[in-house]
């Protein structure tokens, strides 16, 4: 099948703003310590997640760490198998952690590493997600920081993909079936 853009659903303007917006909680919520480990989920959301952190005071300690994951399981399943293609540099044993993701859609990934991750006892554990895609879910996650919800369209751009094109955008599009 051949696709297409459509238009914009979200400007750069309006991400920027919103991404400032996002920092901002972030900081204000911070626990005393005054310190956050940044958990970036590879492909997608590096894009979100270097710009969101750079919206971050400098006070704040700010660490970023990547995972790369493939998520098996279905909605029946409690705790699914997450494969990991890319683990983390660092323990997170005691930190504050957040995990940065482009978008939630059935919620499955994100609920299969959540369960992951915090079998390695963090002290706190947060989700971060640009755009909530909230009609589809399958699956209860707790998002705590959320850019957008977005209607039930595939849409590409800021980092997302379709078969890995147009992550480049810098603006957020509906795709198109020709
Ligand atoms: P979930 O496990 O269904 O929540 O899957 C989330 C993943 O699906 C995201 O990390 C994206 O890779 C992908 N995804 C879902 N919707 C879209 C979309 O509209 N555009 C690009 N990727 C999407």
């Amino acid at each position: 099948m051949a696709y297409k853009l459509g238009e914009v659903i979200l400007s750069r303007e309006s991400i920027a703003r919103r991404v400032h917006e996002l920092a901002e909680d972030i900081a204000r919520d911070n626990g005393k310590d005054n310190s956050v480990v940044i958990v970036g989920i590879l492909t997608g959301a590096a894009f979100f997640l270097t710009d969101l952190v750079r919206e971050m005071p400098e006070d704040m300690d700010v660490r970023v760490d990547f995972m790369s994951v493939a998520s098996y399981g279905d909605s029946t399943t409690s705790s699914g198998v997450v494969r990991i293609f890319h683990d983390l540099k660092s323990s997170i044993e005691g930190k504050n952690v957040i995990v940065v993701e482009d978008i939630v859609d059935t919620g499955l990934t994100l609920s299969h590493l959540l369960e992951l991750l915090k079998g390695r006892h963090p002290a706190s554990l947060k989700v971060c997600v640009l755009l909530d895609k909230y009609e589809r879910r399958k699956t209860e996650v707790k998002v705590d920081y959320c850019g957008f919800r977005i209607p039930d369209k595939f849409v590409v751009g800021y980092g997302l993909d379709c078969a890995g094109k147009w992550r480049h955008l810098k603006d957020i599009k509906y795709v198109i079936e020709e």
